[in-house]
């Protein structure tokens, strides 16, 4: 439908629009509307009818709300074939088309708590409610999937459609009868109702959507980008028995029309949307319950909302926001709709977690051992609160496999608390102009030099083998000093840039023989810092041993290893005797790091530099810290496997595992045939189920747990 150049050309003008916040004249009105109403149809159509979205959803909603607000500026703008002048369009003419009882319109979006303010202000006027009086919300999640409409005529289901154009659906009750969270019947005879009109959204849980995909990837189909579009493609199928081999689920969030058999409102008889939604879950249907909350004012309801846009990643299902709903079902037929939307309703929008950049180079980063890095430099873009601008490749091996090339336009994605990463290249976007990227062959910082990387068998990533420019030993003294190593505060990264291009520092030995007469003197420093990093290196002298290995920068020795040989050990330089059989038998010490100890401390430079820092105070010797701790032979749990999963209330997953730990337990990281126990806390999901299969493991509530430890 689009060409290529079009699509470009599309997305490049809703890229300038977005960025421009001059406001127009008249003349420069007319255009911009034209321009926008050309954009929004683009983005609707690969939204709705491709399922292939090349704009975030916040930037979507950007562009409709500015067209939306020229509009009501300059009237004369609102065309019939505005798209604001409809609710949006899954129609596709592939199934037949139903009416619904009454229309389905969209939600108006807000975004913090000024726009729910606002709402809240607006409720009040159109409700005809004083401005000091305070408004009870219903408040759920917004369920990111496909809409459903379900219509239920004498107790019975007798059709359901898609949301459509709001108007009209597409019909697909056989694929709903296979949901088995719809009530194939359900007694609403009971309350007067012979006819309803629920609606409700089919959605499919994270984790199936992952199996879903696996099994996709085996049989060779191609892949769901998203529990969204599974959901969606599965709506439409002409398979119904896909519905239920793919796990598609409905919950019901509003009860949208009922009547009795002379055609009387039934909807008069309840006073609120929660009472309406209750009956819905006492008729058997899926309601969103522990997830929803009665507030009392908008406050809470801003609250309530910023409590889930935290806990969003942990929740089951995709959601991509709240729904902020008037309780009180007379103030709601007061406020009435817009042509687009309820008044009495508004969308609360999480930050956006994906959106589109364009990769304008990539940078390489050399790391303590060595490892060259490749970081995308991206045109700075928002991705869920924060700016992004900058992000790793991990690889030469990721570049390929995602065939980046410098200029392309990326879909880039920050989902919870993750390090953001570049989903794909838009490959429709490509005018040509785009470069391959050529991965360097020697070290990227010493470019005089000429260092050849060297890439072996198993690695993924090239390394500088000799570094001779410094850089190496740069981010090593960085690694030194860091929070989990000797965790000396007051020597940030720049600072110790700073000292190494004034000569102070060459080794991590120089960290211990610092001037702090001469730092004081320093540009940019003076006495209050020279004294912090002097009470940091003081402190620092005095830490674990275990500290004290893993802060040399041994490729592969981490914190647990480091913590495993301090335990062993009566000096540090003890481990220069160590042969490979005497690492191994310690559990969990592989033949990878233990060669590359060994290798380590055969290097005499290297022995020198600690017994340098011996000498100038720092400790070599184990701590209590670093004894081996008592393991309980006579706990209440020794010999046992134990594992945690859902929400704990009365402890943090941390101490439960420690008071765990202290009774002879062991730690697993996931259900398997050698699991002995799992303590299911509430929301307890997949690894709950999964235990329950095997049949072997005893299961304990959070409860009965603590009850044993005492
Ligand atoms: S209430 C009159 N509640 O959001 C509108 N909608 O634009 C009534 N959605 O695609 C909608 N979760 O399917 C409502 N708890 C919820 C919702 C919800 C998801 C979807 C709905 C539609 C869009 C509204």
């Amino acid at each position: 439908m689009y060409t290529p150049e079009a699509q470009r050309r599309l997305f490049d003008l809703s890229k300038k629009i977005l960025k421009d916040t001059t406001i127009p004249n008249p003349l420069e009105a007319a255009a911009l509307s034209t321009a926008l109403k050309e954009v929004i149809v683009y983005h609707e159509h690969r939204y709705y009818v491709l399922d292939n979205p090349i704009i975030s959803d916040y930037e979507y909603d950007m562009l409709y709300k500015k067209l939306q607000s020229l509009e009501t500026l300059y009237p004369n703008l609102k065309t019939l074939d505005s798209p604001t002048q409809r609710v949006s369009d899954d129609l596709t003419g592939a199934f037949q088309s139903v009416p619904h009882q009454i229309p389905m319109l969209s939600l108006d979006n807000s975004y913090n708590a000024i726009d729910l303010n606002d709402f809240d202000a607006q409720v009040k006027k159109t409700g005809l409610i004083a401005t000091d009086v305070e408004i009870e919300y219903c408040v759920e999640p917004k369920f990111d999937g496909g809409t459903i409409v379900l219509l239920y005529e004498n107790d019975v289901l007798i059709r359901a459609a898609t949301r459509g154009d709001g108007k009209n659906g597409e019909e697909m009750t056989a694929n709903a009868r296979m949901m088995r969270s719809i009530p194939l019947g359900a007694a609403f005879s009971k309350h007067g109702i012979y006819k309803a009109e629920l609606r409700g959204e089919a959605l499919i849980r994270k984790d199936v959507f992952e199996k879903v995909n696996k099994k996709r990837e085996e049989d060779g189909e191609t892949l769901f980008a998203n529990p969204r579009n599974a959901a969606t493609g599965c709506l439409r199928t002409k398979h119904p028995a896909d519905v239920a081999e793919r796990g598609l689920e409905a919950f019901v969030y509003q009860l949208g029309y009922a009547v009795d058999k002379e055609g009387n409102n039934r909807l008069e008889k309840f006073k609120t949307h929660h009472e309406t939604i209750a009956l819905l879950g006492d008729l058997g249907f899926k309601i969103p319950e522990t997830e929803t909350k009665i507030c009392k004012n908008i406050a809470e309801v801003s609250d309530f909302c910023n409590e889930w846009q935290e806990k969003r990643d942990r929740y089951g299902y995709e959601i991509d926001g709240m729904v902020v709903k008037v309780n009180d079902l007379a103030t709601q037929n007061r406020c009435g709709f817009t042509s687009h939307h309820p008044r009495w309703a508004v969308a609360f929008k999480f930050k956006a977690k994906q959106a589109t950049s364009k990769l304008l180079n990539i940078e390489y980063q050399v790391g303590k051992v060595g490892s060259v890095t490749p970081v995308a430099k991206l045109e700075p873009v928002q991705l869920a609160g924060v700016t992004v601008s900058s992000v790793s490749l991990h690889n030469e091996d990721f570049i390929r496999s995602k065939d980046l090339r410098i200029g392309d336009t990326v879909l880039v994605e920050r989902a919870g608390d993750v390090i953001p990463y570049i989903v794909k290249a838009m490959e429709e976007l490509r005018d040509g102009t785009e470069k391959a990227v050529e991965f360097p062959k020697f070290c990227p910082v010493n470019t005089q030099e000429k260092v050849k990387l060297v890439r072996t068998g198993t690695e993924a990533a090239w390394r500088c083998p000799n570094c001779t420019c410094g850089m190496q030993d740069m981010q090593r003294m960085i690694h030194h000093v860091s929070k989990d190593a000797m965790d000396m505060e007051g020597l940030s990264e720049s600072t110790v840039r700073r000292f190494q291009q004034v000569g102070w520092l060459k080794n991590i030995s120089d960290f211990y023989q610092l001037d702090y007469a001469k730092i004081a003197k320093l540009d940019g420093f003076g006495k209050r810092s020279a004294e912090n990093i002097q009470k940091a290196v003081e402190k620092a002298k005095q830490n674990p041993i275990q500290r004290v290995l893993y802060s040399l920068c041994i490729h592969h020795l981490g914190r647990k290893v480091s913590k495993l040989l301090a335990a062993e050990l009566g000096h540090v330089v003890e481990l220069k005797d160590w042969d490979l059989a005497r690492f191994t038998a310690i559990k969990d010490v592989g033949p990878v790091v233990a060669a590359n100890v060994i290798a380590w401390f055969e290097n005499e430079k290297n022995i020198a530099i600690l017994k340098e820092m011996e000498v100038l105070g720092v400790n070599m010797k184990p701590t209590a810290e670093d004894a081996k701790p008592a393991v309980a032979t006579d706990g209440v749990l020794a010999g046992k496997t134990i594992l945690f999963t859902g929400a704990l209330t009365q402890y943090t997953r941390e101490t439960a595992e420690k008071a765990a730990a202290a009774a002879g337990a062991t730690i697993a990281s996931g259900v398997s045939a050698k699991l002995n126990i799992l303590v299911a806390g509430e929301k307890a999901g997949s690894k709950l189920k999964k235990a329950q299969t095997l049949g072997t493991v005893q299961i304990l509530s959070e409860q009965a747990f603590i009850d044993l430890l005492n």
